[in-house]
């Protein structure tokens, strides 16, 4: 399983420690929550700030946009060089048209469920993701705690996928921790974002290493 750190979670006012915690633990992308005060009732990062971010890591940026029209500023996002992006199927009215400019921008493109979102609208859309990022908190802070019903709709995506014989990742993000990332990985969890278990534990770098060892451990 890949561990991607949201640094959403982490001192907002010293980021370049957030991503040297990504880069000492052994994070495999560093996870980016966009929020634009309307789709989300919250405010984060905006390009300039995620270029920024970009220019000050070796790791490739996973930029999960929060945002309402997605489509306004897709492309100063992908200036960031990210490898993913992600855009809310609920904030998206053109989906397919969005996947294609992240595509034609040199990214991985997936589509993100809310938790109360179902599967099922990803019928059509399913063999030309990349990855599908399945929410379990509700968009919009990080902290919060993990939606359990979650699980289910992984192993349903999961299987779904397998039965269509596509080759698309799963990604799950909102209160993973260290108490339930075992149960994330039997799911068949391929990506899983932590914030808070990372950035508010005694040891940010050794907690990664510690994720990544509790997944591991459940699937052998
Ligand atoms: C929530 C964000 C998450 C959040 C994860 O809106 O998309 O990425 O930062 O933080 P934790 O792991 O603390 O729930
Ligand atoms: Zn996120």
């Amino acid at each position: 399983m890949k561990i991607a750190p949201s640094i959403l979670a982490a001192d907002l006012a010293d980021l370049v420690s957030a991503l040297a915690v990504c880069e000492q633990g052994g994070a495999d992308l560093v996870h980016v929550d966009v929020m634009d005060g309307h789709f989300v009732p919250n405010l984060t990062f905006g390009p300039p700030m995620v270029q920024a971010l970009a220019r000050r890591t070796s790791l490739p940026l996973d930029i999960h946009l929060m945002v309402s029209n997605p489509e306004s500023l897709l492309d100063e996002y992908l200036a960031a060089d990210p490898a993913m992006v992600s855009v809310h199927w609920e904030a998206s009215v053109h989906v397919d048209r969005l996947l294609t400019r992240i595509r034609d921008g040199g990214a991985q493109a997936g589509v993100v469920l809310n938790p109360a979102t179902p599967i099922a609208v990803l019928a059509e859309i399913l063999p030309v993701l990349d990855f599908v990022l399945l929410m379990s908190v509700n968009p919009g802070f990080a902290g919060q705690p993990f939606v359990p019903y979650v699980l289910d709709k992984v192993e349903r995506l999961k299987r779904l996928i397998a039965e269509r014989r596509l080759a698309v990742a799963v990604e799950l993000d909102g209160g993973v921790s260290i108490e339930n990332i075992a149960r994330v990985a039997a799911a068949g969890v391929d990506i899983s974002v932590a914030g808070s278990a990372i950035y508010s534990a005694a040891d940010p770098v050794a907690t990664i290493g510690e994720l990544r060892r509790l997944a591991q451990e459940d699937l052998v």
